[in-house]
């Protein structure tokens, strides 16, 4: 099989969705409907490249390329629409960089639920075609291009705003629509893309104008039915507006969800658990509905997340227990611990084997060493815990002066006193003890006991 090149069409402005942020940037599951094609076609082997055509937000949209570039481990390639003249004027400037006598695979950055399977089955239909594209039948076929066809045979994709009822029947009885998949022989869209017009209702270059060229010019033009194809229905769908991503979003989600379950997962309350496409959640885990697991979080097998969690980015071994209410963000949990109920873990913390993380107790930067406990309402920050160490109630590690941020070192089976302020940079040694209360601004030697408050004075009431 040749391998062939791929077009992510995300340069539009999506008028249709009201929003600051370009349309391929809104997210289901939490990724970018940019991150969700460019997977599928990463996990495509037949797709040598795939180019992002950018223009509306166009540095927004090509530094979300790249993040997800390098999260597959690819290089983003992006070419830039400086003007939206079209989805037609959009394969015209991206042809620079299509070079050679193959194809190219050209799909709509607004189709999230495209799969490998979908785009597989349909180039394999497709192979040899000067023009291709897929359609679906659907009830309810809104603004979507129509696909004219006289005697089974194709004649052309009108756009649902340039539609001639006197020529073709009512809009609501052709229900075969364009799904904005696409595959081009180069020398074949090289030779049509010049009699591109722009002169319909929508004053652009529309791409699927090149049906109607390749079958004047006498080629090989195919339109692809999915249902012939066995492509899944919902896969194609576009989103072009708030409703639209709705329905899309709860669509990925069951589907993630079924997917989860027939690999072994334990989900309670299914419907209210939402796990990202990209997050891998081992056979054996227990999650509990509602929860949320997004971004490139693991979860490996015998860990039990409990319900109203929020995960990001989170890596979460074998045996951990996340009580509820936690939110976990770029953070590390390691076997045996137990995080929650109400904790919170920001980026670069380490929660290491057997440690306990209780409720309102917030972590960043920090390594809590194997078996040492926080058990409630403190925060630690840029710090490094050795093991066995037992922090009181309101134990603050004072990280930050105004300007900058300083790291406290506490050794192995230190006892740090409820309502402790640990101003940093400050060290506490190996099993030092530090009173309730104290304000600690001096390094703390290995088993000594440091108090830093006021002495308690008695003195006699006055009455
Ligand atoms: C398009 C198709 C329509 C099909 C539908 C499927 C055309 C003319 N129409 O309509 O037949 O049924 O998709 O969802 O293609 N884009 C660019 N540059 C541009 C214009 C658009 O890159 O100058 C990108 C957009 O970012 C989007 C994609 O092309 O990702 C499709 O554009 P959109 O405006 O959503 O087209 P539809 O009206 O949905
Ligand atoms: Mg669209």
């Amino acid at each position: 099989m040749n391998t062939i090149d791929a077009l992510i069409l995300a340069a539009g402005k999506g008028t249709r969705m009201p929003s600051p942020r370009p349309k391929v940037l809104q997210t289901l599951l939490g990724e970018t409907m940019l991150a969700l094609v460019t997977a599928t076609l990463a996990a495509m082997p037949r797709v040598r490249h795939a180019i992002t055509l950018v223009g509306n937000e166009a540095d927004m949209v090509s530094a979300e390329a790249v993040r997800v570039a390098e999260r597959l481990g690819k290089k983003a390639l992006c070419v830039r629409q400086e003007r939206q003249l079209g989805t037609g004027h959009a394969l015209m400037t991206a042809m620079p960089e299509l070079q050679g006598d193959g194809s190219v695979l050209v799909v709509n950055g607004d189709a999230p639920l495209l799969t490998p399977d979908v785009l597989n089955r349909f180039i394999d239909a497709a192979e040899g075609a000067d023009v291709a594209f897929l359609s679906l039948v659907m009830d309810d076929a809104a603004s979507y291009g129509r696909v004219i066809r006289e005697n089974g045979a194709v004649r052309a994709i009108v756009e649902a705003k340039d539609f001639d009822p006197s020529l073709y029947g009512p809009l609501e009885d052709a229900r075969e629509v364009n799904t904005g998949i696409y595959l081009f022989s180069l020398p074949a869209a090289r030779r049509l893309l010049p009699s591109l017009s722009c002169d319909n209702r929508g004053g652009e270059y529309y791409i699927t104008d090149l049906v109607s060229l390749g079958l004047a010019a006498g080629m090989d033009v195919r339109g692809v039915r999915a249902e012939g194809a066995g492509c899944d229905a919902n896969a194609l769908l576009g989103v072009n507006t708030p409703a639209e991503l709705a329905a899309a979003e709860e669509i990925l989600s069951n589907r993630r969800r079924e997917a989860l379950l027939a690999s072994g997962v334990i989900l309670h309350s299914p419907s209210s658990v939402r796990v990202s496409p990209m997050a891998s959640v081992e056979k054996g885990v227990e999650l509990f509905g509602p929860c949320e697991i997004y971004g490139d979080s693991v979860i490996r097998s015998g860990a039990r997340v409990l319900s109203h969690c929020v995960l990001r980015d989170a890596d979460i071994e074998g045996g951990v227990e996340i009580r509820e209410f936690c939110h976990i963000e770029k953070a590390v949990v390691r076997r045996g611990a137990i995080v929650g109920p109400y904790a919170r873990l920001r980026p670069q913390a380490l929660v290491d084997e057997e440690a306990h993380v209780g409720n309102f107790v917030e972590l960043k930067k920090t390594h809590l060493g194997k078996g040492s406990k926080a058990n409630h309402l403190t925060y630690l920050g840029d710090a490094e815990v050795g093991p066995g160490v037992n922090f009181g109630a309101g134990t603050i590690t004072c990280n930050y002066d105004g300007k900058n941020k300083f790291r406290t070192v506490i050794g192995e089976g230190c006892f740090i006193g409820s309502n402790t302020a640990l101003v940093a940079p400050v060290s506490v040694g190996d099993g030092a003890m530090v009173g309730a209360g104290s304000v600690i601004t001096e390094d703390v030697p290995a088993g000594k006991l440091a108090l830093g408050r006021g002495r308690q004075v008695v003195k006699e009431r006055k009455r």
